[in-house]
């Protein structure tokens, strides 16, 4: 048998290890239990076992068909693309693409130049672009345009080449990868060479795992917090596996901590791990073997350490010098992103996914109203989380987390979040990424990526989260063993991001019509042979309401992928269902991080964990990069 490299996994691969899913996802069992493609999302009323398994039927009347979708007028600028298998960026017709940064471009002159040799210098680490681009956002600040990115993990095999297997072996090589992760701020700007790096901007700056935080909200100052360095428990270092963002009306970046339990660990093997480190994932074994040479990883020194991590982080892009805050009012989950919107009544709304399999969907509602100008260094600590209950028939509610209602203290809500949605009876869902909020109308979508133990029965019991609750088919989460994952969609009632009352439906369910011509897992009508994919991850809008998905999935291309290519981002037409490929990623790549110059006619797209040989050819080390996508005729592409 092959041993298997844990440097090699994603992250997500490697989590899966931790707890292996079966070895075979087997789609044809389900196939008796599903309704005819046909039947499903066309407006059939049949009730039954097998139609609340197959999904809301009040919920998807919303959706049109692929028919009634063509036949109304189209929105999209492009012509759709099909899929690539090959290790290049393909766009559409009439579009060209560059490289804005890729990981080890210089924000400093003071950086050494990258080398493939050894995948960059340490000492630089922090004076380049990261590794594994992900979530990011552009600011208008002044007359300059600054993005904030995420670094969200690192490949140590890449990143340490020289190492046997990537593996860190010293001090210096942990630091090294601490140090290309986190979040990068840089100014950019367009040139006669396109678009580049401003090197040593005022605003350049690298927020990495030591960067000195502040903690504020309900569990500053808790004890669940304090440390021997940090007997306050309102300071910490870093900020960790920062995968989706968002951004305040108020300016600031929002980066999201998501899988930050795969730093913590220990050698120790007398060490008993408390009982909470079960939901998060917290075990004694690592990725990167922070804890042989930084004790503050060591959960047998620091069990408190790791409490620390699971937050959003809000940085001031435009003050280099400002200390980000942890923001523990917003729960502490494995966080995908924040999608900020404000309510009727001017209060702040957060939508917030926690993506592993079974975990909840989440809202933060501000106590306080935004006002343009005002004070808004409370508005992020003041307020109510809530988590979502979807039911079976296209409604569903939003349960506050309260002391009242889970038993529990402020501070321990903040810091064992998901415990307390436990309690009040959250539903379970297909692993929430990231939700996105259209801005011309009320309403907000969040893709579930897949969940190959949704439904499963194992040792004659229903699988469930880490928390014990059962993963059961239900009608937001309506397929057995879901390897290609679906995008909900939801109107708040009384057309307000604050109301506790919603409606919901599915705007699309991936799936591959070729391979499973008469089941769920064609998908909804939405999808067909020119666009299909699977797991949906990296959502956002754009200003004309054009919902653009970025894929994290397979891409073997075959089995149940087959006709799926490379990983990819389409844009989706809120109003007819339609969707349509705009752009194909390098092999092994994902597609995440959306955002737009200020004069909308640049698109920058996020290419993680690309294969070799891109960006730079054979022989050299492939590069995670930000790509800039522009139309020939400069004309507006969001
Ligand atoms: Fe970092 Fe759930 O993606
Ligand atoms: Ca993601
Ligand atoms: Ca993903």
């Amino acid at each position: 048998m092959t041993e298997i490299n844990k440097n090699d996994l994603s992250w997500d691969e490697w989590d899966e290890l931790q707890t292996p899913p079966p070895a075979v996802t087997d789609f044809d069992k389900v196939v008796e239990s599903a309704l005819s493609r046909r039947g499903f999302l066309g407006g059939i009323l049949a009730m039954g076992s097998a139609a609340a398994a197959m999904g809301s039927l009040s919920g998807v009347g919303a959706l049109m068909s692929s028919t009634s979708a063509e036949a109304s007028t189209s929105r999209f600028a492009f012509k759709p693309i099909t899929i690539a298998t090959d290790s290049t960026i393909h766009v559409p017709e009439g579009y060209t693409w560059d490289v804005l940064a890729k990981w080890g471009d210089p924000l400093f002159s003071s950086a050494a130049p990258f080398s493939d040799e050894t995948g960059g210098d340490a000492a630089s680490a922090d004076k380049i672009f990261g590794e594994n681009t992900d979530g990011m956002e552009l600011f208008v600040i002044g007359n300059r345009q600054v993005i904030a990115v995420n670094h969200e993990y690192v490949n140590p095999e890449i990143n340490l080449p020289k190492n046997d297997k990537g593996t860190p072996a010293s001090a210096e090589d942990v630091m090294k990868l601490q140090n290309l992760q986190g979040v990068t701020v840089m100014e950019v700007a367009e040139g006669e060479n396109g678009w580049g790096i401003v090197v040593d901007s005022p605003f350049n700056r690298r927020i990495t795992h030591l960067t000195p935080m502040k903690i504020s909200g309900p569990a500053a100052g808790s004890d669940l917090l304090k440390t021997e360095a940090d007997p306050t428990g309102t300071q910490s270092l870093g900020t960790f596996n920062n995968c989706g963002a968002g951004k305040t009306p108020w300016g600031t970046y929002l980066t999201c901590e998501e899988n930050f339990n795969g730093y913590f660990g220990t050698t120790d093997a007398a060490f008993k791990l408390p009982d909470d480190y079960k939901r998060y994932g917290i075990s004694a074994e690592t990725r990167y073997a922070y804890e042989k040479f930084d004790p503050r990883f060591d959960v047998a020194k620091n069990p408190n350490e790791p409490r620390r991590a699971g937050y959003v982080v809000e940085i001031d892009p435009s003050d280099a010098s400002s200390t980000p805050v942890k923001r523990t009012a917003l729960g502490r989950i494995k966080h995908e992103n924040a999608a900020v919107v404000i309510a009727r009544d001017g209060r702040v709304v957060v939508y917030m996914g926690d993506d592993e399999r079974g975990e909840f969907l989440y809202k933060y509602v501000s106590n306080d109203v935004y006002v343009p100008g005002g004070d808004t260094s409370k508005l992020l600590d003041e307020g109510m989380l809530y988590v979502a209950r979807f039911s079976d028939e296209g409604i569903g509610e939003w349960l506050a987390l309260t002391p009242e209602t889970t038993g529990m203290k402020a501070d321990e809500i903040a810091v064992f979040t998901r415990q307390a949605a436990s309690k009040v009876g959250a539903t379970t869902m297909d692993r929430p990424e990231w939700v996105a909020v259209n801005p011309v109308a009320i309403e907000a979508y969040c893709c579930l990526t897949n969940n190959t133990r949704r439904g499963e029965v194992k040792d004659g019991k229903m699988r469930t989260n880490a928390g014990g609750d059962e993963m059961t088919v239900n009608a937001v989460n309506p397929r057995e063993k879901n390897g290609y994952g679906q995008i909900v969609r939801w109107y708040p009632a009384n057309n307000d991001h604050a109301d506790a009352a919603f409606k919901w439906d599915l705007f699309a369910m991936a799936g591959n019509p070729v391979v499973h011509k008469d089941s769920a897992y064609a998908g909804s009508q939405n999808i067909n042979d020119g666009n299909m994919f699977n797991s949906p991850d990296g959502m956002m809008f754009d200003t004309t309401g054009l919902v653009w998905i970025q894929t994290d999935g397979e891409d073997s291309n075959e089995g149940d992928f087959a006709g799926q290519g490379n990983n990819q981002m389409l844009a989706g037409d809120p109003v007819t269902g339609r969707i349509e490929r705009f752009l194909t990623g390098p092999k092994g790549s994902e597609v995440t991080g959306l955002t737009w110059s200020a004069d909308k006619r640049t698109m920058f797209v996020g290419i993680q964990h690309p294969d070799a040989p891109f960006p730079e050819g054979e022989g050299k080390l492939p590069r995670s990069a930000i790509i800039a996508v522009k139309r020939q005729d400069n004309a507006l592409v969001g």
